[in-house]
Formats: structure tokens, C-alpha cells, sequence
């Protein structure tokens, strides 16, 4: 088994252990009267038992993820989700989606940055799911090899924690390991639906990202944008046409509230890059 599923399996392993401990106590006062809700114990914090994982700092660079530690770097998208924070927060909104109009557009290099810069805030928890189901990279982007599938997650045959993964204490990822190749149905379904509910009672993130695929190629974004609060989408300088940018904002503003507008790769007039300052 690789490194990653072994990691869950080992976190399964230690929570079926706990399970089985917790088991035990009731046995032992099963005539004590239902205790005063006042009195019991809190829920157990779940996030410690999600298993945890490294990240390997060549991969990141060589997919211009920049975002793992404050640097000059990092600061485009430290911005990018301050004011990403302070709009949802005002809101009251908890699950951001990333799109484009067409693919390439830089929608899993932002979302895998911008969920590293959330993660350095210590009173913030954040969720990044690979909803890219058809073409996921964000594990491959983070250099994690062997993730699962997502789709049983989706489905409710599994649980969060048989799944994702946690990098640092305040960052969860489910990723998205096997390419789904009709994942539409599934995307729109109520069980998408009763799953995420699920996780976000359970861990109460901040904030939830998704990563989905271009609004104008396919119908999977389309399909999934009714179960996010805002959307946020990349354009792509010198690349994005703005007929296709216009459609694809009026597509997501018929589902969900568009938060704002990357351009990805801008350059300046002084031969700078204002979004994502890559190495080619
Ligand atoms: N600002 C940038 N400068 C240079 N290269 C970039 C920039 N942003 C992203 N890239 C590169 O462009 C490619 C596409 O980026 P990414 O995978 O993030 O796009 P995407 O919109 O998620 O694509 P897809 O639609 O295929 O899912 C990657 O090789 C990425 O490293
Ligand atoms: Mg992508």
C-alpha cells in the first residue's frame, strides 16, 4: 500500500481503537440515569484523528505552489484570501467554489494556494475537496500519490475520515484520486448533498474550497455550483476570450453568488507577473 492509503488505514485503525475503548464505559455504568445534558462530556475534536500527511516541497515548486509558507511569493494569494475571508465572513458563507470559463485557467494552482495561505491562520480550519472529477490534479499538484477515490464519500459509503487527509492541524483535504468518468448525476444528487452536510456539521470548517472544471466545457460545474455559497472565477490573461468569460459569469451567477474575478497571469508593464509568478 503507498504511503498515503496507508496513512488512512493507520488513522482508521486508531480510531476504531478509541471506538472500542469508548465502548467500554458505558458497560460499566449502564444503571447510572441519563446524564444532565449540562454534564456531558463535549464531542470529541475530530480533526486530530484525520491521518496526517507531508508535503513534498519539490512538488509544490515545480507546480508553482507557493502559498505553504509566508513569502513574497505567497503575498498575491495571502490578498486573494483576505479579501476572500472578509467577503464570505460578512456573508455568512462557508463554501467557495473555484471555476474558469475554459480549462487552464490556473482554477487548481489557486485553490491548492489558497487553501495553504488559509492554513496559516491557527483560528482557521479549511477544507479543500478535488470536485474535478473527471480530470482531478490537485493530489498530484501537492505531490500525493495513491489518493482514493472521492466517489464513495459522495455516495455516503464512506466517511470523511476513510478519505481525506490532513496537512498541519487546520487543513483538510479530500482528494480525489480515481478520474470518475460520468460524474454529473452524482455532482447534482442529493447524496452530494447529505455528504457534504455531514462533513460540515462534523468538522465545522471556516471555510470549504472546491476545486470544479470550466463552466463552458461540460456540464459538471453547472451541475454542482447549487450546493456552494459563492463562486470565484479565474481568467487567464492573454488566453481567456472575454464572449466566453461573460458566459461563463452569467452561467454561475444563475446558480450561486460570484465573489469575485482572478486574473491569473497578468503581466505587468514592468515585465512582472501580478498573479501567480511562475518558473516558465
Ligand atoms: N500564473 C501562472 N503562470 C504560469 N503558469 C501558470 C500560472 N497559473 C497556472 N499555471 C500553470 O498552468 C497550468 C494549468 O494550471 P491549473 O492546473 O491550475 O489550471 P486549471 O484551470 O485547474 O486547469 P484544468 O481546467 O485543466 O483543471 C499548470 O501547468 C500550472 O502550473
Ligand atoms: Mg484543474
Amino acid at each position: 500500500m503507498e504511503k498515503l492509503q496507508a496513512a488512512i488505514e493507520i488513522a482508521r485503525r486508531k480510531r476504531a481503537s478509541q471506538d472500542g475503548a469508548a465502548d467500554l464505559r458505558p458497560a460499566a455504568s449502564a444503571h447510572v440515569e441519563t446524564p444532565d445534558p449540562d454534564q456531558r462530556a463535549p464531542a470529541a475534536d475530530p480533526w486530530p484523528d484525520l491521518a496526517e500527511v507531508e508535503l513534498d516541497r519539490g512538488a509544490l515548486i515545480r507546480s508553482r505552489i507557493l502559498s505553504q509558507n509566508a513569502s513574497m511569493e505567497s503575498t498575491p494569494f495571502d490578498v486573494l484570501r483576505t479579501k476572500i475571508l472578509y467577503q464570505m465572513r460578512q456573508n455568512g458563507w462557508r463554501r467557495l467554489a473555484i471555476t474558469s470559463p475554459m480549462p487552464q485557467c490556473g482554477k487548481s494552482t489557486t485553490s491548492v494556494n489558497l487553501a495553504l495561505a488559509l492554513s496559516r491562520q491557527p483560528e482557521l480550519r479549511t477544507i479543500l475537496f478535488d470536485f474535478d472529477l473527471r480530470s482531478p490534479t490537485v493530489a498530484q499538484k501537492l505531490g500525493l500519490k495513491d489518493a482514493p477515490s472521492i466517489t464513495p464519500l459522495l455516495r455516503g459509503e464512506t466517511e470523511f475520515a476513510d478519505q481525506a487527509v490532513r496537512v498541519g492541524p487546520n487543513l483538510a483535504l479530500a482528494l480525489s484520486g480515481v478520474p470518475d468518468s460520468d460524474p454529473t448525476r452524482l455532482l447534482m444528487s442529493d447524496s452530494t448533498r447529505e455528504a457534504l452536510a455531514r462533513v460540515q456539521t462534523t468538522y465545522d470548517p471556516d471555510i470549504m474550497i472546491f476545486d470544479l472544471p470550466s463552466i463552458l466545457i461540460g456540464d459538471d460545474a453547472r451541475a454542482f455550483l447549487q450546493h456552494v455559497d459563492c463562486a470565484l472565477i479565474l481568467a487567464r490573461a492573454d488566453q481567456t476570450r472575454y464572449g466566453d468569460f461573460d458566459s461563463c459569469e452569467r452561467e454561475v451567477g444563475e446558480y450561486t453568488n460570484v465573489l469575485g474575478v482572478v486574473l491569473n497571469g497578468y503581466r505587468r508593464s514592468d515585465g512582472k507577473f501580478d498573479a501567480i509568478e511562475g518558473d516558465g
